[in-house]
């Protein structure tokens, strides 16, 4: 988050770091400027214009209501507000119109829905989608360092045969293997993470009469996560059309070109804000039906740089 406000040179006249009781005192760097950690009573003291979230579904709930009460619009990482009817779900691409003057906890979405609506949006515009079947490829980076230590861990059994201690991030072994489950599986067999793919995607892109199927899947990549997206539209399209509205549109790379080889991958979207569109072919065995294939970082586009665009659109917009 520190480096993405740094990158986009975001107008920070003061920097107020936050984080549990554990870390007051602790030093954070920012422009090459030290700063001392502060808790949350203090950070609402200090009265910041804007507070982004970044610290789990539970200290939102309790905190993020204290901040809007003292007049500091929040923009919230975690998932505790984005269904809620009263909170916006904001992708700047796609609904940052959605917003006023008057909201004060913002929802950041959950990072493999930000990067497909944002590819999804300017199509929508154009063909009306009606249906989208989507599989994930999503890194271990969005699971947290933990997972992290686990995929080092591991391959650093595979090549010296043993390994310092390492953490269990998954429940099986990530490296060498393809785990068909993130998050918690729910009564109707689908995960949480799945759901909220398909419930985020409506909300975004206020139309609930899209319909949403997912399958998201952890596979053994440190960062950026992949999608395969099948996209039914209610009218007929022409491929080169959709590539030149993908190329036009706020965000999106195409990187389409199989005569040379050349379609998003994960290791190119390493630390860039932008989301990679590739793969553009018709679906041949039904109308009106595009393939494609979507990758971001998703801790950049699917978390930081995702909240720190929102925090831009208030300042442009006058909305603080
Ligand atoms: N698309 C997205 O927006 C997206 C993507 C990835 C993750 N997430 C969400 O973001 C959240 C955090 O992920 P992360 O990887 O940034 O976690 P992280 O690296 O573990 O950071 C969590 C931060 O929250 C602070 N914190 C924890 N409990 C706190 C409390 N009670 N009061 C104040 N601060 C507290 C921690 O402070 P200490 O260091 O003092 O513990 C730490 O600074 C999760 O909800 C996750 O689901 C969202």
């Amino acid at each position: 988050m520190l480096q993405v406000l740094a990158e986009r040179n975001f107008p920070v006249t003061e920097l107020i770091p936050v984080a549990s009781e554990r870390s007051v005192g602790k030093e954070v760097v920012f422009k090459g400027k030290k700063y001392k950690v502060i808790s949350m009573a203090d950070g609402i003291a200090a009265k910041p214009a804007v507070a982004i979230f970044s610290a789990g579904g539970t200290t939102s709930l309790e905190w993020a209501p204290k901040f809007a009460e003292a007049g500091i619009k929040v923009i919230d990482n975690s998932s505790a507000w984005r269904m809620d009817p009263g909170k916006k779900l904001i992708v700047p691409e796609v609904n940052a119109d959605a917003l006023t003057a008057d909201d004060f906890i913002i929802a950041n979405p959950n990072c493999s829905t930000i990067q497909m609506v944002v590819a999804l949006q300017p199509l929508h515009k154009k063909y009306t989608i009606k249906r989208v079947v989507v599989s994930t490829y999503q890194s271990v980076t969005g699971t947290g360092v933990k997972a992290v230590d686990q995929l080092k861990g591991e391959r650093e059994k595979e090549v010296k045969g043993t390994a310092a201690e390492y953490p269990m991030a998954y429940k099986y072994q990530i490296d060498l293997n393809v785990i068909p489950q993130i998050d918690v599986f729910l009564e109707n067999g689908y995960t949480k993470e799945e759901m909220k793919m398909v419930k985020e995607t409506c909300k975004i892109m206020r139309d609930d009469s899209i319909r949403v199927t997912a399958t998201t899947v952890r596979i053994p990549v440190m960062g950026g996560h992949s999608e395969a997206v099948n996209v039914e539209f209610e009218k007929d399209f022409d491929l080169a059309e959709v590539k030149n509205i993908l190329s036009a549109a706020p965000g999106i790379t195409v990187v389409d070109d199989p005569a040379n080889q050349q379609y998003p991958m994960p290791m190119n979207a390493h630390e860039k804000d932008d989301v990679f569109v590739g793969r553009l072919r018709r679906d041949e065995s039904q109308a009106n039906t595009l393939n494609m294939w979507v990758v971001s970082d998703n801790l950049r586009k699917g978390a930081a740089t995702n909240a720190v665009q929102i925090a831009e659109y208030l300042v442009s917009q006058n909305l603080l």
